[in-house]
């Protein structure tokens, strides 16, 4: 009902995306305000995809044909999320149409469609005109193509690929991007299986998110089965000049040539991490855990694609120090793919519960002091995001009317998350607590949830069973207030007690940095961030130099560390990293790596002027996601546009 009115909205040109949160009635938790679809008609069940990789035009182009269930007879209209598709034919089972007692099961009929308006934000309505019908069941193929800058959609050349002789193409759905490259009911709480047919080049090799043949000959031609139901945004393709090198028994790694090796010796402890897991939060549900190490532009630092990890090559440090991002997107195999947000208001059951059970493995397999530093390191982004954000953006279940629901993705779903299960975690006890989760994602395993559904659940099984723990007003606030309750449980690291002392005493110019090195050596590549972190607004040109000279920054392996120093360049103006900088800036494309830097220069005239400069060569080979980010940071929208 009130989906049929949001679509009219849209229609009479009053866009939903421009209207304010204030201005529309109470939220409705479970409507998800960032999907056209008619979820309560029409329910996409299997997805039937054959597409031609066409790296030439930068095009998907083929068939979807979407099996679905009717869930009202008399609907007339299956509407669907598209962005920027080129829809040349809808059909439908002549028999659908025509009555069963006609024509084959093969024989299809077109039927009339059309686009609403486009939403700048949401993209198009697709509405598919169909009779009504009693049949449960209904066949749509819709024949289309995809647009050369759908925003889901990366197109590499053979340069920006570390193999260099080949092109390299894959997509990045979440939130709301698989609408550009599939037309679907494009809403976390529908789930679909799905079968794949990808013709590509001869010279590559696809994979997706789903059964994945390793030996599969380079023909040009794969298939794929995804037997498990998941949204649509876990619906992923990546095609390139891969290998792939086993890890374990289940477990994998897909790289260009020149990487596999190294992504194989990072990522050794992954068959670890399940079984650490499966220990923890029940069975892992998916077959094989592959992951996927994508070319440098991928925008963020993994993806957690069902049965292959999408992940950035920023994390091969060489010394397994980042592998807390393949925790985390291993984690989401429960938190996420298993139980899933049902819409994007509720990301932090998502993402704070895969932090949550992050910690967990990290803890396990690495320890607990790791797993302590990388909390506390988190709860830096936390604080940093509590200070920055408006009230109403620190609360878990936000309200994200109206805008673009990758403004969720603050450190507030993710950390605050996190703290509010380790708060829950520590209030019950372990043993009690591991009992929740697991049967947590027992009881909702394959299903979409909302916050509420979430907060029930733990009234009953937590709340009730051990009255006098925990109270439903602090668990109300936990998820509607914003800030962070009085009795948080904080992490707290012994592990930089020592930093903080070597930093105060090289700042306080009582050591020289030999002596500096020497108390340094063991350290981790946390505590060189919380290092780095932790320093000065700016420093001074020799001391930059000292640092430099002792510990390289400069030329780091790890993407993490050059960050945080890079930070520190700008803010120093120290003019001999500025050239590796740029360097960075021209090969990274993972969004929380360089925005943060771009920022830090647009903040000079002469940083500003270095930002245009660099950003004018690097932006072609950037991600469309992180070019509309970073594009936002150096023309900044101006007052008058914002207050329209
Ligand atoms: N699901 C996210 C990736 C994502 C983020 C997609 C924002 C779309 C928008 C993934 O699980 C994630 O959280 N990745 C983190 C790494 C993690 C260790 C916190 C990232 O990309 O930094
Ligand atoms: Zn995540």
């Amino acid at each position: 009902m009130l989906r049929s009115c949001l679509a009219g909205l849209v229609l009479t040109g009053l866009s939903l995306a421009g209207a304010a949160a204030a201005d529309l009635a109470p939220m409705q938790p479970g409507l998800d305000y960032h999907s056209f679809a008619n979820v309560e008609q029409f329910r996409v069940t299997r997805l039937e995809l054959d597409l031609r990789v066409d790296p030439y035009f930068k095009t998907l182009r083929g068939v979807v044909g979407l099996q679905i269930k009717r869930l009202d007879p008399n609907a007339t209209e299956l509407i669907l999320d598209t962005r920027d598709l080129n829809v040349s034919d809808v059909t439908v089972k002549a028999q659908d149409v025509l009555g069963a007692t006609s024509k084959s099961e093969t024989t299809w009929v077109s039927r009339p469609f059309h686009f609403q308006k486009k939403d700048p934000i949401l993209g198009q309505a697709l509405v598919i005109e169909v009779p009504p019908s009693t049949k449960p069941t209904l066949f749509v193929r819709i024949d289309y193509e995809t647009s050369p800058t759908a925003p889901a959609l990366q197109w590499l050349t053979p340069r920006q690929t570390a193999g260099k002789k080949r092109g390299f193409f894959y997509t990045q759905s979440e939130p709301i991007g698989a609408r550009s490259w599939i037309p679907l009911q494009d809403t976390p709480q529908v789930r679909v299986t799905y079968t794949a047919t990808i013709h590509t080049p001869t010279d590559v090799v696809a994979v997706m998110s789903a059964k994945n043949d390793p030996k599969a000959p380079r023909n040009g031609l794969y298939t794929f089965t995804m037997p498990e139901a998941v949204p649509s945004y876990l619906i992923a393709l990546a095609v390139g000049d891969l290998a792939f090198k086993e890890t374990g028994p289940r477990t994998g790694v897909y790289a260009e040539k020149p990487l596999v090796k190294a992504a194989a010796q990072e990522f050794a402890d992954t068959e670890s991490m399940i079984e650490t897991s499966e220990k923890l939060f029940g069975p892992y549900r998916w077959d094989r855990y592959d992951i996927l190490v994508l070319p440098p532009s991928f925008p963020v630092g993994g993806m957690e694609n069902p049965r292959l990890s999408f992940i950035t090559p920023t994390v091969i440090a060489g010394d397994k120090s980042l592998v807390s991002v393949i925790a985390h997107e291993l984690a989401h195999s429960w938190s996420g793919n298993l139980v899933s947000n049902a819409t994007w208001r509720d990301l932090w059951l998502n993402e704070g519960f895969t932090d949550y059970l992050e910690s967990r493995i990290v803890g396990a397999v690495y320890g607990e002091k790791r797993e302590m530093m990388e909390r506390v390191l988190g709860l830096r982004e936390l604080r940093d995001d509590l200070a920055r954000l408006e009230p109403a953006d620190q609360i878990l279940a936000i309200d994200l009317r109206g805008r673009d629901p990758d403004a969720v993705f603050s450190a507030i779903p993710y950390e605050k998350g996190r703290l509010f299960l380790t708060y829950l975690d520590a209030k019950f006890g372990r043993d009690h607590f591991d009992a929740f989760l697991r049967g947590y994602f027992d009881h909702f395993a394959f299903k979409s949830i909302t916050t509420e559904q979430f907060a029930a659940y733990l009234q009953e099984n937590l709340l009730d069973r051990y009255p006098g723990v925990v109270s439903r007003d602090e668990v109300t606030a936990w998820v509607s207030a914003p800030g962070l309750p009085d009795d948080a449980v904080l992490p707290v690291s012994g592990e930089f007690a020592p930093v903080d002392q070597a930093r105060a005493a090289w700042l306080g110019g009582g050591l020289a940095p030999k002596r500096l090195k020497l108390d340094s050596s063991g350290w981790a590549a946390q505590q060189w961030l919380y290092f780095l972190d932790n320093m000065p607004a700016s420093l001074s040109t020799a001391q930059m130099k000292e640092l430099d000279q002792w510990f390289e920054f400069t030329h780091t392996a790890n993407a993490e560390i050059g960050h945080s120093w890079f930070l520190l360049v700008i803010r120093s103006r120290y003019q001999p990293g500025y050239g590796r900088l740029e360097d960075y800036l021209q090969t990274i494309g993972r969004r929380k790596l360089i925005a943060p830097l771009y920022e830090e220069l647009m903040k000079t005239p002469a940083g500003a002027a270095q930002a245009k400069r660099v950003y004018a060569l690097a932006r072609p080979g950037y991600h469309p996601e992180t070019v509309a980010a970073i594009d936002a940071i150096l023309n900044p929208p101006s007052e008058e546009s914002d207050e329209q």
